[in-house]
C-alpha cells in the first residue's frame, strides 16, 4: 500500500426528511445565494422549501447553471457573490450546480485573473493562492458524482472541461434524502450509476499494491451497484434501492478508497473530451471509454481485472482469460442493461472524429494517461476506435 494523507470535513445529513438541518448549519445573520439549475429545482417545489427554511437571512438566488458548467455562467453568480456581500452559498442539485458552486466559492475572493484557477488540474490550488473562499453546502438532486463529498469540479471553458481541486473546496455539509432525487429522468439515473460504477473501477482495476481495505470496499460498491442498477432506474420511488445508489455514488468518490492505491482516471479524461466535443452526457462517455480501457489495457491491468471477475461477477470457470473477457463482456452488459449505449457510433461519432478528439487531448497535454501513465495518445487512439 502507498502511503498517505486523508482528510475530509464534509458533515453528511443521509435519509428521509433532512432539509431542516441548514437551518442550524448555516449561520443564522448569512447573506445567502441558492445556486441551482436549469429549472428541475424549483419545479419540484426543492427551491422553495429551501426559502423557508432559510427564514429570516437575506437570501438570493442564481439558477441557470448548466449541465457541464461554464465558467462565463459562474462568473455571473461570482459578481452577485461580490456585489451583495454573499457569505453563504446553498448548492441544489446535480454534480454540475455543485461543481460550478465550488468554481463560485473559489473564484470569489480571488483577486487576479480567475481562469488561472483553472490551470492546476489534478494538483490542488495551493493555499497561497486561494486562501479565501465562500462556505457552501449541498442539497444532492442526483446520486453521481460525489462532489457532495469531495474538493473537485469539472469546469467547462472554451472547448475543454478542466479539474480544479482545492482543500478548500469541500462542502460544510450535504443533504442526501433520497427521496428528492425521486423526479430524475431514467437517464439521468442510469448514468449516475455507472458514473458512480466507474469512479470505483477507476481507483480499483489497476495494479495490486496489496490494499485491501480498499480492494474490499471497492467491490462491495461495485456489487452494490450491480445488485440495485436496474431497480432504481426501474423504480424510481423504490427508497430502498435509490438509498443505496445515493451512499454508493457518494461512497465512490469521497477519497476513502482512493487512499494509498494507484488510480487511472484515463477514461475520465477520455470522456471529458467527449462531452465536449460532442455533447456526449458525462455518464454515457463512460459508459462507451471505460469497457474499451479494459480491452485495449487488459496485459497491464490483468491481475486486478481477474480479481474483479472473481470476486465481483463471481466467475469462477475457465481459464484467467476466459475470466477476463467474460468479466469485461458483463461489464459492458451491465451498462446495456441500464439502457446506455456503449458503442460510440450509436451516438453518431463516426472514425473520421477521432483525430479531433486525438487533438484535443494533446491540447489539454493528456498524453500520457492511466495508472502507469502508459496510455500515450496512440493509445487513446486505439481505445476509441475500439469503441466505436
Ligand atoms: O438543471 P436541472 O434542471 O436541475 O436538470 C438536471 C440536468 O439537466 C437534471 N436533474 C438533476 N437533478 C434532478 C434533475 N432532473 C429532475 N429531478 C432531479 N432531482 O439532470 C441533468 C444532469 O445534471 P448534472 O448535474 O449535469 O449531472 P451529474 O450529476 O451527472 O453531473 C455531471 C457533471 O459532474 C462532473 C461531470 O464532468 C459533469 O460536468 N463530474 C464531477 C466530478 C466531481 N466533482 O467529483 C467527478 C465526475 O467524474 C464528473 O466529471
Ligand atoms: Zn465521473
Amino acid at each position: 500500500m502507498f502511503n498517505f494523507d486523508f482528510y475530509n470535513p464534509t458533515r453528511i445529513f443521509f435519509g428521509k426528511n433532512r432539509l431542516e438541518n441548514i437551518d442550524t448549519s448555516i449561520p443564522a445573520d448569512a447573506r445567502v445565494l441558492i445556486t441551482f439549475g436549469g429549472g428541475s429545482a424549483k419545479k419540484s417545489g426543492l427551491i422553495d422549501k429551501v426559502k423557508t427554511i432559510l427564514g429570516n437571512r437575506k437570501v438570493y438566488e442564481f439558477g441557470g447553471i448548466e449541465p457541464n458548467p461554464h465558467y462565463e455562467t459562474l462568473m455571473k453568480a461570482v459578481e452577485i457573490v461580490r456585489s451583495e456581500n454573499i457569505d453563504f452559498i446553498m448548492a441544489v442539485g446535480g454534480g454540475s450546480v455543485i461543481d460550478g458552486t465550488k468554481f463560485i466559492s473559489l473564484a470569489s475572493h480571488y483577486k487576479g485573473d480567475t481562469t488561472d484557477l483553472l490551470k492546476f488540474g489534478f494538483m490542488p490550488i495551493p493555499l497561497d493562492v486561494v486562501s479565501k473562499v465562500v462556505p457552501f453546502g449541498t442539497i444532492v438532486t442526483l446520486p453521481a458524482t460525489g462532489s457532495e463529498m469531495n474538493n473537485g469540479a469539472v469546469i467547462s471553458y472554451e472547448h475543454g472541461k478542466f479539474p480544479v481541486m482545492c482543500e478548500l473546496a469541500f462542502p460544510k455539509f450535504s443533504i442526501l434524502d433520497p427521496t428528492i432525487t425521486f423526479t430524475l429522468p431514467k437517464i439521468q439515473v442510469a448514468n449516475g450509476v455507472i458514473d458512480a460504477f466507474v469512479h470505483t473501477a477507476e481507483q480499483y482495476i489497476t495494479f495490486p499494491v496489496d490494499a485491501r481495505v480498499q480492494d474490499r470496499m471497492a467491490e462491495g460498491i461495485l456489487q452494490t451497484l450491480i445488485e440495485f442498477g436496474a431497480t432504481t432506474v426501474a423504480e424510481p420511488e423504490n427508497y430502498d434501492a435509490r438509498a443505496n445508489h445515493v451512499w454508493s455514488a457518494t461512497m465512490a468518490l469521497n477519497g476513502i478508497i482512493a487512499v494509498g492505491v494507484p488510480q487511472d482516471w484515463a477514461t475520465h479524461m477520455i470522456g471529458h473530451e467527449l462531452t465536449a466535443l460532442f455533447g456526449i452526457d458525462h455518464g454515457q462517455t463512460l459508459a462507451i471509454v471505460y469497457p474499451s480501457v479494459l480491452e485495449v489495457q487488459r496485459k497491464q491491468k490483468s491481475a486486478k481485472l481477474l480479481q474483479y471477475a472473481e470476486r465481483v461477477w463471481n466467475i469462477t470457470n475457465g481459464s484467467d482469460d476466459e475470466k477476463i473477457d467474460l468479466a469485461i463482456k458483463k461489464t459492458r452488459e451491465f451498462f446495456e442493461s441500464l439502457g446506455i449505449k456503449t458503442r460510440l457510433s450509436e451516438y453518431g461519432v463516426t472514425a473520421d472524429k477521432i483525430p479531433a478528439v486525438i487533438e484535443q487531448l494533446k491540447a489539454h497535454g493528456l498524453t500520457a494517461l492511466s495508472e502507469t501513465g502508459d496510455i500515450t495518445l496512440e493509445v487513446s487512439q486505439k481505445i476509441l476506435e475500439n469503441a466505436l
